[in-house]
């Protein structure tokens, strides 16, 4: 998976106009006076691209093999089952084409494992089950934590305990957001399609909570636009299925339960872009979103004085199918990808295991980096 401005970067050299990237494309070093500048800009350039491809340790998609035989073979413990899941665990090399990975959660294994991984829910409230045997001295301990900073307590307790972090925040040491947006390989033809008879706004809300600043929103939005809501204390779900419900629907309010740098979650991916909703973003700020996808695949709250002149723009959206048009016009270059909790997580984790193997380090300032 790749970000943005990520992507851009490794394009540069093809590409002289990136589409999403305000970046000045390395591209121009072409242009320098001097040969002896235009060399040490092209080497960096070489050297940007060649640290960002060992940064990102993407999952091969199913039908690219990965063929490394000099891939140590690498296990992966799974201290504690996230949430307790009862999912089967992933056969890495079947389900990823990652090869070489083992991921157990047989504690049996921790003297062998080359890592151990965490998960922050079940660790806070278990300290007194962490191994009681000394570390092997190459086992790598990963932190796994997929809630935002403000649903993270404890942070604090956890400097100097992990060696590699694992999140949905840019800079992880393994870096897996909730979704992202893949190239299509053939694109440009398929039309975008927009249904009809849809509704015009639906919302998913399964903790209704009167401090948080999205029900706040909402209050604030309501003299002004009817939100058809579902969720616990709402109307059901059709068929039990978010997509399904909100396929119906010409807008998705994909509001975060807390504002946090990189936090973008499962209501933007799923709930509203698989969902081929547009989604009307609440969370960090319009530049964050960007970096993840096309500056006109969605509508920020913020880009409005306020929620009545928001209103105001979906209804002017609705009546002008053309302008509406517009933020699905992504759809033609790219396909949605979610990520599958836990099994791509498990993968992911093992691959970067294999890739890091004479990595040492330790991540001192835990809290302080999560929460900045
Ligand atoms: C990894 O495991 C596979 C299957 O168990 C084995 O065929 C292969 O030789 C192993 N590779 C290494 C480098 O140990
Ligand atoms: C892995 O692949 C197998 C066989 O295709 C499938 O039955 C299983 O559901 C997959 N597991 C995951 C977690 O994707
Ligand atoms: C990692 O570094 C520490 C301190 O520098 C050292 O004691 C330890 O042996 C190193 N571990 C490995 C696996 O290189
Ligand atoms: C629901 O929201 C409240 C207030 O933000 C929070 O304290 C609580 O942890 C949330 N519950 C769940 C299950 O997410
Ligand atoms: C519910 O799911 C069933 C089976 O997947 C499907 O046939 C049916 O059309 C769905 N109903 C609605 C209202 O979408
Ligand atoms: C992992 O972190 C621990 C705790 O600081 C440290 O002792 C150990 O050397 C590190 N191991 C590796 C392989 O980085």
């Amino acid at each position: 998976m790749e970000l943005f401005s990520e992507r851009e970067k490794r394009k540069c050299p093809k590409r002289a106009k990136p589409r999403f990237s305000r970046q000045k494309p390395c591209g121009a070093v072409v242009e320098a006076q001097s040969n002896a500048l235009a060399f040490a800009l092209m080497l960096s350039c070489l050297i940007i691209l060649f640290v960002l491809s060992l940064l990102s340790l993407p999952i091969p998609a199913p039908d690219t093999p990965t063929q490394r035989p000099e891939m140590k073979n690498s296990t992966l413990l799974i201290w504690w089952l996230p949430f307790g899941s009862g999912l089967p665990l992933p056969d890495c090399e079947l389900n990823y084409s990652a090869r070489g990975c083992t991921v157990t959660s047989d504690r049996r294994a921790y003297a062998h494992a080359d890592a151990v991984i965490m998960h922050h829910r079940e660790l806070i409230i278990n300290w007194e089950e962490l191994p009681e045997k000394p570390r092997p001295p190459a086992q790598k301990w990963i932190w796994m934590n997929f809630e935002s900073p403000s649903h993270s307590g404890f942070l604090h307790r956890l400097d100097g305990m992990f060696n590699l972090t694992m999140s949905y925040r840019v800079g992880s040491d393994i870096f897996l957001p909730y979704g992202y947006l893949q190239r299509r390989r053939f694109h440009g033809n398929r039309p975008v399609r927009v249904e009809r008879h849809r509704g015009l706004v639906a919302w998913v809300i399964s903790n209704w909570s009167e401090e948080q600043e999205r029900v706040q929103f909402y209050y604030r939005l309501q003299p002004y636009l009817h939100v058809d809501i579902y969720g616990r204390d709402f109307r059901p779900l059709l068929n039990d299925s978010v997509v399904e419900t909100v396929s119906r629907y010409k807008f998705y309010l994909a509001f975060e339960n807390s504002c946090h740098t990189d936090y973008i979650t499962e209501k933007l991916w799923r709930n509203a872009l698989v969902s081929g909703a547009v989604p009307v973003v609440l969370g960090p700020p319009r530049v964050n979103y960007e970096r993840f996808l096309p500056a006109d695949a969605f509508i920020h709250a913020e880009d409005f004085k306020g929620p009545r002149a928001l209103a105001a723009y979906l209804k002017h959206l609705d009546r002008n199918p053309a302008l509406y048009r517009r933020y699905q016009r992504w759809r033609r270059d790219y396909d949605v990808h979610v990520t599958s909790f836990w099994a791509e997580h498990f993968c992911a984790a093992c691959q970067a295991v294999q890739a890091s193997l004479h990595v040492n380090k330790t991540i001192r300032h835990l809290a302080l980096w999560f929460e900045s």
